[in-house]
C-alpha cells in the first residue's frame, strides 16, 4: 500500500519540542505533516497561527498540509498563502465564498483542499469537486484530537470516490480523526487515500510502527 499518505497531525505532539516532534514524524516515514488551525469562532478550540507554520516551513522539507477550521478563510487567505503551506483546506460551511477562496489558492500555486463536517451532505461540496485537489469528509466533530472515528462518513468516502471515477478528475480524498490502524484500513477500503493520524500517531511510542501499521492495515 505505498499510494497511502501518512499524515501525523501536529495538534497531538509535544509543543515544548515542535522542531524535534516535527522530526520524530519524518523519521517515522509521516509524507506529509497536518497543521490543524483553530480560531475558536469556527470550532471551540484555539491552536497555531501561520507565524508557526512559517516556523516549521524554515526548518524542514516535508508537505506542509494545512487544514483551516477558521471562520473567514478569505480574510486571513493571504497570510496562509504566505507561510509555506503546500495544501490548503478550507471548510464548505465557513463564511466565505468557497469558489473564490479555492480559485485564489490555487492561482497562488498551491494546492485546494475542501473539507466538510459530519452534518453536512456530500451534495454540498458537489459543485466544488472540479476545483479541488482534496476532499476531506471530517470523521470527527471538528475541535478536539482524540476522538472517535465516525465510520458512518465512510458513505461521504465512496460517494466522493463514485463521483470521481464518474467524471474523470483527481482529487485525494482525505479522512481526519479517530485513525488508527483499525479504522484507517476502512477509510482505505472506502476509497480514501491520505490518512491524516493525530493522537494514534504522535501519542505512540513507537510512531515508526504506528504509521507503518496505519500504511498497511
Ligand atoms: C480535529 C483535527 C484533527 C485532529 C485529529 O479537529 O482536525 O486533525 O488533530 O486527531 P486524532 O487523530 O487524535 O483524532
Ligand atoms: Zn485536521
Amino acid at each position: 500500500h505505498t499510494d497511502r499518505i501518512l499524515a501525523p497531525s501536529l495538534l497531538a505532539a509535544d509543543w515544548g519540542r515542535v522542531t524535534e516532534e516535527v522530526t520524530r514524524a519524518i523519521n517515522s516515514g509521516a509524507d506529509w505533516l497536518h497543521l490543524d488551525v483553530m480560531d475558536g469562532h469556527f470550532v471551540d478550540n484555539i491552536s497555531f497561527g501561520p507565524q508557526m507554520i512559517q516556523a516549521i516551513h524554515e526548518s524542514t522539507d516535508i508537505f506542509l498540509d494545512v487544514h483551516l477550521m477558521i471562520s473567514r478563510p478569505d480574510h486571513y487567505l493571504p497570510r496562509f498563502l504566505a507561510c509555506g503551506a503546500n495544501m490548503i483546506t478550507v471548510h464548505v460551511e465557513a463564511d466565505h465564498n468557497v469558489a473564490h477562496t479555492l480559485a485564489e489558492i490555487r492561482k497562488a500555486g498551491v494546492l485546494a483542499g475542501l473539507a466538510l463536517n459530519p452534518a453536512t451532505p456530500f451534495e454540498e461540496v458537489v459543485p466544488h469537486l472540479a476545483h479541488i485537489d482534496l476532499l476531506l469528509p471530517m470523521t470527527v466533530i471538528p475541535g478536539f484530537g482524540g476522538q472517535a472515528f465516525m465510520e458512518d462518513m465512510m458513505r461521504k468516502v465512496e460517494a466522493a470516490a463514485a463521483y470521481r471515477e464518474a467524471h474523470g478528475l483527481e482529487f485525494h480524498i482525505e479522512v481526519d480523526g479517530g485513525v488508527n490502524p483499525t479504522t484507517a484500513a476502512i477509510a482505505a477500503k472506502a476509497g480514501a487515500n491520505v490518512l491524516v493520524a493525530g493522537s494514534s500517531a504522535f501519542g505512540a511510542t513507537d510512531m515508526k510502527a504506528a504509521i507503518t501499521a496505519m500504511r498497511e492495515a
